[in-house]
């Protein structure tokens, strides 16, 4: 029997990392709440104008803009007329009561406005980004982190979040990479079920219930070249096996709303993709909740080419299924007058009107329009949320490589032994706004604990500190000053990076490389030879190969929040292990991207990380002249002060399953015993990964199936089992039926999407 995920995560967060949770995705009745109040609907909707009706899809920012600014209203005045279903971006408890106080109050029947926001990654308090929390493989603490950011936003009168991001991204040049869990459909879709669960928590009409958001459908992850907005050109077969899963996952957990993305897909943008958003939404998972457009997605018709007017670009994006318009108050101008002659059955506009009301209804917001203004003071930042960000932070940071500091003498430089002098250099050492990210939400810079104060506080006198030079610097006269603070210490600990904006919307990068002058500066200090610790803060991957080979130890610490300092500072001297695992490839250089672990084979491999054997270095395969295939960090990749051997992977003897076993159940259990073998507690997430061939289409030369996150002492052993059965084995295959078939099958349990052997056996016919 499968088990009820909600009740495996409470299982999970209770043992803390001695067990991990069993992820199964039944369709359970998580979408019930949906439909609970229909006959209040009903009846709501029978006393509507049609404009009335309209305007409950009508949705306007106030306040802060998160995209073009395109267009002012008056919204009281609209609020008045039954005309505003929905605002975003507006926030503090007095504020968003003064506006629902006219919707409440002051128009016709009285519908309370539906108040969203963009909480990502925390409130006020600030988590790391999601690509950091992804990397903590920790799909309890996830949860957490959404509860709380849920918490906070609606004590400011927040319901609804655009959140959470469950884009599959496998371009780190694409900004967006930050916002999401990275390049693997499985894990994105055990995180983006997390997230759902802790966002919403159990019960709709709970005013900390914060309604979630699955954005951008879809494919907007794919974007040609990394470029933002760009378009995306797939196949159904590809669409269906990476990119949709994510977002069914939060169906599954019972998600409320969607938003239809900018990016065009195979021709059709997908703010009017019929067979994305009704064929597949609508029709084969039965979603009940509405669809938002993304901002002025609907009038982005017009420059895609596929209408020359706002009317056909209202037509177009609601007849194909986006039930709310964001910004481009093109459902507002145009489609009372589509209805009125004809075009647009009025019944297609009461059902999206349905949906919209169905949700407020189940939010509670009928009997508690209002928020209680004296609650946000209470809640923001309280110890425990704090607490709660510097655990996220501790777990998301990966540790790349960690070497001696002179290749024969003592053990890896990392963690650091006290009483050494630490010269901290570089310009993110300090710098507490981009600590939190982009999409802080309201996350403030003096919340932030900089490595700068958390290790001075440490260290006192025995800390030198130098900026060196700025994120995009490109004066050098700070680096004498680094480099004689790096002379006068045991040891160096470099701070560099991405400023956050340099990551999220419209942030797409054509170099990955360190910003500015930081590798200069960064050179001018290895020449100095002593022992150096780099810390990178980014958002997304970045090149570091130079760095990797000139570099002792390297951790990827994402923006890590408000706690940023503290939790370094105990990784950095130990008191925490790092056990982040990268959840997105580290490509050697940019040339090499798109890569990522699951891809193709070739009819032409060069063997190493494509078939398990060496790089021959023969002609007319598939390889570049100037770089090696292979990435520089894998996926699933992360060290920590630890290391763990794994014994050969177990499949019990079984040489083969038949087809007609698996399609009754049957499943093929597989183990590995993983042991501590080094002097220090360590945290390890074992992963399972399985590769078919023989099939009727290519698969992944490796697909991630299962993780156990799970700690050892020194000289301890686990056995971690895992189950594959037909969930596991399924793909949509030649004629695109989505079921199993006869294969080899290669099974891993390994460290990453590199390591380990494989055991074979077949399914058969
Ligand atoms: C972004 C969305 C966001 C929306 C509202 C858009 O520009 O693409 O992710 O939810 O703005 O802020």
């Amino acid at each position: 029997m499968l088990r009820n995920p909600v009740r495996a995560l409470l299982l999970a967060s209770a043992l803390s990392l001695t067990a991990a949770p069993v992820w199964a995705f039944e369709a359970a009745d998580a979408n019930a709440w949906l439909t609970r109040h229909d006959s209040r609907v009903d009846a709501l909707l029978k006393q509507m104008t049609l404009e009335e009706k309209v305007g409950q899809l009508v949705q306007f920012s106030t306040g802060q803009a998160t995209g073009p600014e395109n267009i002012k209203v008056d919204q009281k005045d609209l609020l008045k007329n039954g005309g505003l279903g929905s605002i975003l971006n507006l926030t503090g408890a007095k504020e968003v009561n003064e506006i629902q106080r006219v919707a409440v109050e002051q128009s016709r029947l009285k519908v309370p406005l539906l108040m969203g926001l963009d909480v990502i990654h925390g409130y006020r308090t600030t988590f790391p980004v999601p690509l950091g929390l992804a990397a903590t493989w920790d799909a309890a603490l996830i949860e957490q982190t959404a509860r709380i950011a849920a918490i906070e936003a609606t004590a400011e009168g927040v319901r609804w979040t655009f959140a959470p991001m469950v884009d599959i991204a496998r371009d780190p040049r694409w900004g967006r990479v930050m916002e999401g869990s990275g390049e693997d459909p499985y894990l994105g879709r055990v995180i983006a079920a997390a997230y759902v669960r802790g966002f919403q928590g159990s019960d709709l009409s709970d005013p900390t219930s914060l309604l979630a958001c699955a954005k951008h459908y879809v494919a907007y992850g794919a974007a040609e070249a990394g470029r933002d907005y760009n378009s995306v050109d797939m196949s159904e077969r590809m669409l269906r096996d990476v990119y949709l899963p994510p977002f069914k996952a939060t169906i599954d957990a019972g998600v409320g709303t969607f938003m239809s993305a900018f990016n065009s897909l195979s021709g059709v943008p997908t703010s009017a993709n019929h067979f994305t958003l009704t064929t597949v939404l609508r029709d084969e998972w039965a979603f009940k909740g509405f669809v938002v457009s993304d901002w002025t997605s609907i009038a982005e018709l017009i420059p895609h080419g596929i209408a020359l007017d706002g009317k056909t670009a209202a037509f177009k994006g609601f007849t194909a299924g986006v039930d709310m318009d964001m910004q481009a108050n093109l459902y507002a101008m145009h489609l009372p007058e589509l209805v009125r002659s004809g075009k647009v059955p009025e019944r297609m506009v009461d059902e999206a009107v349905r949906r919209v009301l169905r949700t407020k209804f189940a939010l509670g917001l009928f009997e508690n329009p209002y928020t209680d203004e004296t609650l946000s003071a209470k809640v923001q930042l309280k110890p425990e949320h704090v607490a709660l960000a510097r655990r996220a932070a501790e777990e998301s940071f990966v540790l790349l490589r960690n070497e001696r500091a002179k290749p024969i003498e003592g053990s890896p430089l990392l963690p650091l032994a006290d009483g050494k002098t630490v010269a901290l250099i570089g310009p993110l050492a300090d710098s507490a706004d981009d600590m939190l990210g982009e999409w802080a939400c309201k996350g403030d810079k003096k919340d932030v604990v900089t490595l700068r104060s958390a290790l001075a506080e440490k260290l006192k006198d025995k800390l030198l500190y130098a900026k060196g030079t700025e994120i995009l610097g490109t004066v050098e006269t700070g680096f004498a000053e680094a480099v004689s603070a790096a002379e006068k210490a045991d040891v160096v600990v470099m701070a560099l990076g991405e400023h956050r904006r340099m990551s999220g919307e419209a942030a797409s990068r054509t170099r990955l490389d360190l910003p500015g002058n930081q590798q200069a500066l960064l050179k001018a200090i290895v020449a100095t030879g002593k022992p150096m610790v780099l810390v990178v803060f980014a958002g997304r991957p970045l090149t570091l190969a130079w760095e990797a080979e000139h570099v002792a130890s390297i951790i990827h610490a994402w923006h890590p929040g408000v706690q940023a300092g503290p939790a370094l500072a105990r990784v950095l001297f130990g008191e925490s292990s790092p056990s982040g695992r990268l959840t997105i490839t580290f490509p050697r250089s940019l040339g090499q991207v798109p890569l990522y672990y699951n891809r193709f084979k070739t009819g032409r491999p060069i063997g190493g990380e494509d078939d398990d054997q060496k790089d021959s270095g023969a002609r007319y395969q598939s390889r570049y002249l100037d770089e090696k295939n292979s990435p520089l960090f894998p996926f699933g990749w992360g060290l920590t002060y630890t290391t763990f051997e794994y014994s050969p992977v177990s499949i019990g003897g079984m040489k083969s399953i038949s087809l007609a076993d698996l399609e009754n159940g049957a499943k093929i259990k597989v183990e590995a015993t993983v042991t501590n073998r080094g002097s220090r507690a360590g945290v390890e997430v074992a992963q399972l990964y399985i590769r078919q061939r023989g099939t009727s289409v290519v698969r992944p030369i490796r697909e991630l199936k299962g993780f156990e996150k799970f700690s050892l002492q020194p000289g301890e052993s686990r056995t971690v089992r895992f189950e594959i059965g037909k969930e596991q084995l399924a793909f949509w295959n030649v004629d695109m039926k989505h079921t199993i078939e006869s294969a080899e099958l290669a099974v891993w349990i390994a460290p990453n999407a590199e390591g380990g052997k494989p055991a074979i056996m077949t399914i058969a016919n």
